[in-house]
């Protein structure tokens, strides 16, 4: 793959455990296994995008650094590939069973996505786990450990990852747009952080994306991208209805399906999103999210779009009379 191609994920992952930034704690202690030459099995667990399988592949690289060689010294699995009990029980095995090459202590196995594997799978693991354990320290990867079964949990040390922090995002993609020779607005940073919701790879993914859009990434670049509407926009069709300017709202709304060419269901979640930042009266809030919830359910059994999303301002309209 040429250079200009790749994944900016995959380009600008950092190689070594210093560079994650957000897990201090965490990163402190698999230093320190790294030193010891010597590591229990692990759990990382967390939300996508914080550093999960970067940190597992670093400590690969920091461990046999120019002895890091797939299928030799490290096996990385995705487990949604490698999720059924046959590849345990044979690839996974095997090279659990094969001794380390000569210098190195032991080999490692990374599972992504190990809440996705079946539980006969993970007995399987278990047991590959135990008896080999002396060749062969695993790293599973999952969203949430509870999904793992207990005795494969209870061998090992878990980790948990927390989102990243807005700054923290914002900082990575500077480093990044700079040297992709992107210039990002600030609105553009700050709406970069809000649609990637704390996963470090969807921030960068849209920044990407929006990069191959244009040279200068700013707020609307990235909300089209993304598929989402400028919180603004949203407050401002909520507000108008809330006022009672139906038609007004209603026209407001069309002008937003028109530009981000949003599904209904899409336009109530985004809605969804804003209410609770409006300033109305609780009992306000309370009877919107009632309604967004009626009429998401209506869109879901498939009534038509335009009719219930006007019928869902009209109902907005009509809260007024209640205060
Ligand atoms: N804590 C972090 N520090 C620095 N970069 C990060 C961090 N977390 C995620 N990233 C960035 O996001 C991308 C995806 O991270 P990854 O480790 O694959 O996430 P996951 O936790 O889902 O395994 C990486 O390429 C990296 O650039
Ligand atoms: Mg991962």
């Amino acid at each position: 793959m040429s250079n200009s191609n790749r994944p900016w994920v995959e380009k600008y992952r950092p190689r070594k455990l210093e560079e994650v930034v957000n897990q201090k704690g965490i990163i402190n202690r698999l230093q320190q296994f790294i030193n010891d030459k010597s590591m229990p099995h692990l759990i990382f667990a967390g939300p996508a995008g914080t550093g999960k399988t970067t940190s597992a592949l670093a400590i690969v690289r920091e461990l046999y650094g120019r002895k890091m060689a797939l299928n030799t010294t490290y096996l990385e699995l995705n487990a949604s590939d490698a999720r059924g009990i046959d590849v345990i029980r044979t690839y996974v095995k095997d090279f659990a069973k094969a001794r380390p090459p000569i210098n190195i202590p032991f080999k490692i196995l990374i599972l992504d996505e190990a809440d996705n594997m079946t539980a006969p799978a993970q007995q399987a693991l278990r047991r590959t786990m135990e008896k080999y354990t002396q060749n062969c320290r695993m790293i599973l990867i999952c969203n949430y450990s509870n999904k793992i079964i207990p005795p494969i949990q209870s061998r090992c040390v878990v980790f948990r990852f927390s989102s990243l922090s807005s700054n923290d995002i914002k900082e990575r993609l500077k480093v990044i747009a700079k040297q992709e020779n992107i210039s990002i607005t600030n609105d553009g940073l700050n709406a970069l952080v809000e649609v990637s919701r704390g996963d470090c790879r969807r921030a960068i993914n849209y920044l990407q994306s929006c990069g191959t859009i244009s040279q200068k990434v700013d707020q609307d670049i990235v909300f089209k991208v993304a598929g989402e509407v400028p919180p603004e926009r949203v407050k401002e069709i909520l507000q108008t209805a809330i006022q009672g300017q139906l038609d007004f709202s209603i026209n407001l709304l069309n002008d937003i399906i028109k530009e981000y060419g949003l599904s209904g269901i899409n336009i109530i979640k985004n809605i969804h999103r804003e209410i609770y930042d409006l300033k109305i009266s609780e009992k306000t809030k309370i009877e919107l999210s009632k309604l967004l919830a009626e009429f998401e359910y209506r869109l879901s059994q498939g009534g038509t779009e335009e009719i219930q999303l006007k019928a869902l301002l009209a109902n907005i309209v009509m809260l007024q009379d209640m205060k």
